[in-house]
């Protein structure tokens, strides 16, 4: 036997001819970036998100690369509605290769000033949600001996962001779940990778600077934070969660990947 026999590097061939996406909380700033990317790259993409009106816009917008693309609404915090929209893409594009987990909410509190519904708030989506998620496309995934699944985590979850706890418990928590499902799903085709970006350029940014006490000095020291001295953009993103979520990528799991101009180097 030569090193070459052992094990295989060809995942199974994809039904019909293309690879098909679920882009949860793709209506938003980094989400609607990477559907695109994914769509440039050959995949049917449904978009789904809790704002629907949103989602049904972003789809439209996208439709201008061509390809297949879809919206759904989907709310990750409530389990009926994930059955649901999984049940619409499947349907309507088969079943689901790649998740992409890019749904969050983000409102800054200081620990003291916040209390119990604000912590199961942030939570239930920035943790729990992606979990409801995986764990509804996983069983498909391993049947199928395929799967690429990203979650957008976070720097806070890495390095912790003062007023910030609960979204950096969340990340912290998304890291370890992609770390131990992983290792879970480690033969089965199935590779399970995060993202972590740092201060981005995008709908949810805007909103804290909106609600911080002094917007100005929140912009300076969140640019102050960031090595290489400037904001991300989505477009900074979206090309390292379609590699995470390309076939190629396949020896690639269990990692947490910045993209946050120089912010951690872990
Ligand atoms: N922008 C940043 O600075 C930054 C930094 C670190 C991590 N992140 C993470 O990146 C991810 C994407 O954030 P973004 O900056 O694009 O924010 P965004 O607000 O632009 O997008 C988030 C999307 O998630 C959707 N969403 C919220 N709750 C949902 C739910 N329950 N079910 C389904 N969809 C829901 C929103 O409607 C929105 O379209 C989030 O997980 C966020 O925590 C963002």
């Amino acid at each position: 036997m030569t090193v070459h026999s052992i094990g295989s590097a060809q995942p199974p061939a994809p039904t019909g001819n293309r690879r098909v996406a679920l882009v949860a909380g793709g209506a938003g700033g980094i989400g609607q970036e990477v559907a695109a990317e994914l769509l440039r790259n050959g995949l049917a993409v449904a978009i789904g998100d809790i704002d629907a009106q949103r989602a049904a816009a972003v789809a439209t917008e996208l439709t201008q690369i061509g390809g297949e693309v879809i919206w759904v609404d989907l709310n990750i915090t409530e389990q009926s509605s994930v059955s649901r929209a999984l049940g619409e893409v499947e349907q309507r594009l088969g079943p689901i290769d790649v998740l992409i987990n890019s749904a969050g909410w983000n409102h800054a509190q200081s620990l003291l000033k916040s209390d119990e519904a604000y912590w199961r708030q942030m939570i239930d989506t920035n943790l729990v949600g992606g979990i409801r998620v995986t764990h509804a496309v996983l069983g498909g995934m391993i049947d199928r001996g395929y799967g690429r699944i990203v979650h957008i985590a976070g720097e806070a979850g890495r390095a912790g962001t003062a007023n910030q706890s609960l979204m950096s418990a969340a990340n912290g928590g998304t890291i370890a779940f992609v770390k131990a499902m992983a290792r879970e799903v480690m033969d089965k085709g199935v590779t399970v990778n995060c993202l972590s970006p740092g201060p981005t350029a995008t709908p949810m940014l805007d909103q804290l600077i909106q609600y911080a006490e002094d917007a100005a000095e929140m912009v300076a020291s969140l640019r102050g934070a960031v090595p290489m001295g400037r904001l991300g953009h989505p477009s900074d993103i979206a090309p390292v969660v379609a590699f995470l979520a390309s076939e190629g990528a396949g020896f690639v799991t269990g990692q947490t990947i910045s993209v946050s101009g120089g912010m951690t180097m872990v």
